[in-house]
C-alpha cells in the first residue's frame, strides 16, 4: 500500500509518502518537512497563530515535493492520511482540509489520523515492533506510558497531570536564558554541570501509580535561582536533567510491571520511547539500563521518527487502511483527542 501522509498539528508542517504493509514495515519513499522553530524562537515558545499562518504557507509546495520525489503520481496512492488532531486547532485544520482536498479531487479514501497513534504506531515503520508492547511518548506537547496492544487499542498506565516533559526543558532552558528550543540547550549544558550541586524534587514518586508532573519541577528551578543567585547554570540544568530522568526511568518501571500484569506478557516485550525528548542522550541512557534490567528490549526510532513527522502519519494510515478504517470527508479537526 502507498499512502501520503500529512501533518501540521505543531510547528512542522510535513508531507510523505509510504509504502509498505502491518507486519512487514514500510519504505519511506520520500519526506518533505518544514520546522518553524525560526519563527517562534523570539516568544520562547510555539505561538499558534503564528504556526497556522506558516502552514497555510508552505502545505502545498510540501505536498508537491514529497510526491514528485517519491516519483509516484497521485493515482498510484491507495489512501490520504492526515492529522485530524489532537493539536493545535489551526495547524490540524490547515493539514485535515489539504488531505480531505486531495483525497476528494482524486477520489481516494481518506483516514483521519490521531497525531498519538501516529507516534504509537511509528516505531512499526521499521517492521520490529510486534503488538503488544509499551510506548514512553515524551515531546514538547504529550508525555505518557501507553500499552500498545493493537491499532486503535491503546490502553493509557500514566500520563502527566500538568506539563509535558519537552515543555518542562523549555521552560526550564527560557529560566535559566539557554534559549528556545529547550531540551537542546538544557542538554548541553547539563554537560558541564553538577547534578547533585543543588538538590530538585523528584514529582509524584512518593505516589504510587505511574502519573506525572514537571510544573513543581519547574517552580523548583526558578526557586533555586532566587536562593542560589551564583550557582552556575550548569549545575542547575544538571540538576534538572537528572530529576526528569529519575522520574521517568521510575514511573517506566512501574509501568513496565503494570503491563505485564495487563497483557500477561511475562517474557521479553518491546520498550518504546517515541517523541522529541527521546533525543536527550541521560534519558536514553537509564531507560536502555532500566529495559534491560526488566527484560524489556529497547527500541528508539531513529530521530526524525521520534520528533513530529508525516511518515508516521503515512504510515498510521496504512495501519488503518488495512483494517478497513477509513474516514468519511465529513470527519472534524480535533483540538482535543485523547487515544
Ligand atoms: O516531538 P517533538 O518534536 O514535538 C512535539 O512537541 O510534538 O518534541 C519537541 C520537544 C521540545 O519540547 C524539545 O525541547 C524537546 O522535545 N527536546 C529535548 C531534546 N531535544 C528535543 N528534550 C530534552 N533533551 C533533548 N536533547
Ligand atoms: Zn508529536
Amino acid at each position: 500500500m502507498t499512502v501520503l501522509g500529512i501533518e501540521s498539528s505543531c510547528d512542522e508542517t510535513a508531507a510523505a509518502v509510504v509504502r509498505g504493509r502491518p507486519g512487514a514495515g514500510g519504505e519511506i519513499l520520500a519526506e518533505a518537512l518544514l520546522s518553524q522553530t525560526a519563527e517562534h524562537a523570539p516568544y520562547g515558545g510555539v505561538v499558534p497563530e503564528i504556526a497556522a499562518r506558516q502552514h497555510v504557507r508552505h502545505i502545498d509546495h510540501l505536498v508537491m515535493e514529497a510526491m514528485e520525489r517519491a516519483g509516484v503520481g497521485y493515482e498510484a496512492l491507495d489512501a490520504v492520511a492526515a492529522t485530524a488532531g489532537p493539536g493545535l486547532i489551526g495547524g490540524v485544520i490547515v493539514g485535515l482540509m489539504t488531505g480531505k482536498g486531495i483525497a476528494a479531487a482524486t477520489g481516494k479514501p481518506l483516514v483521519a489520523v490521531n497525531h498519538l497513534e501516529g507516534h504509537a504506531l511509528s516505531p512499526r515503520i521499521a517492521g520490529n515492533a510486534p503488538f503488544p508492547y509499551l510506548l514512553l511518548l515524551v515531546s514538547g506537547g504529550h508525555c505518557q506510558l501507553l500499552a500498545v496492544e493493537g491499532v486503535g487499542r491503546y490502553r493509557r498506565l500514566g500520563t502527566t497531570i500538568d506539563d509535558a516533559a519537552g515543555e518542562a526543558f523549555d521552560k526550564t532552558a527560557k529560566l535559566l536564558g539557554l534559549g528556545y528550543p529547550g531540551g537542546p540547550a538544557v542538554e548541553r549544558a547539563a554537560r558541564e554541570g553538577d547534578p547533585a550541586a543543588i538538590p530538585l524534587p523528584r514529582p509524584l514518586l512518593d505516589r504510587p501509580g505511574c502519573d506525572l508532573s514537571f510544573s513543581g519541577l519547574k517552580t523548583a528551578v526558578r526557586r533555586a535561582r532566587e536562593t542560589h543567585p551564583d550557582a552556575p547554570v550548569a549545575d542547575i540544568a544538571a540538576g534538572f536533567q537528572a530529576a526528569v530522568v529519575d522520574v521517568l526511568v521510575e514511573k517506566s518501571r512501574r509501568a513496565m510491571a503494570a503491563f505485564r500484569a495487563l497483557t500477561g506478557q511475562a517474557g521479553r516485550a518491546g520498550f518504546v520511547v517515541a517523541g522529541g525528548v527521546a533525543a536527550n542522550g541521560a534519558l536514553r541512557e537509564g531507560l536502555t539500563a532500566l529495559a534491560a534490567r526488566e527484560g524489556f528490549d529497547f527500541v528508539a526510532p531513529p530521530l526524525r521518527l521520534c520528533t513530529d513527522n508525516a511518515a508516521m502519519i503515512a504510515w498510521a494510515g496504512i495501519e488503518r487502511l488495512a483494517l478497513g478504517l477509513t474516514d468519511p470527508l465529513t470527519v472534524t479537526p480535533r483540538a482535543r483527542w485523547p487515544l
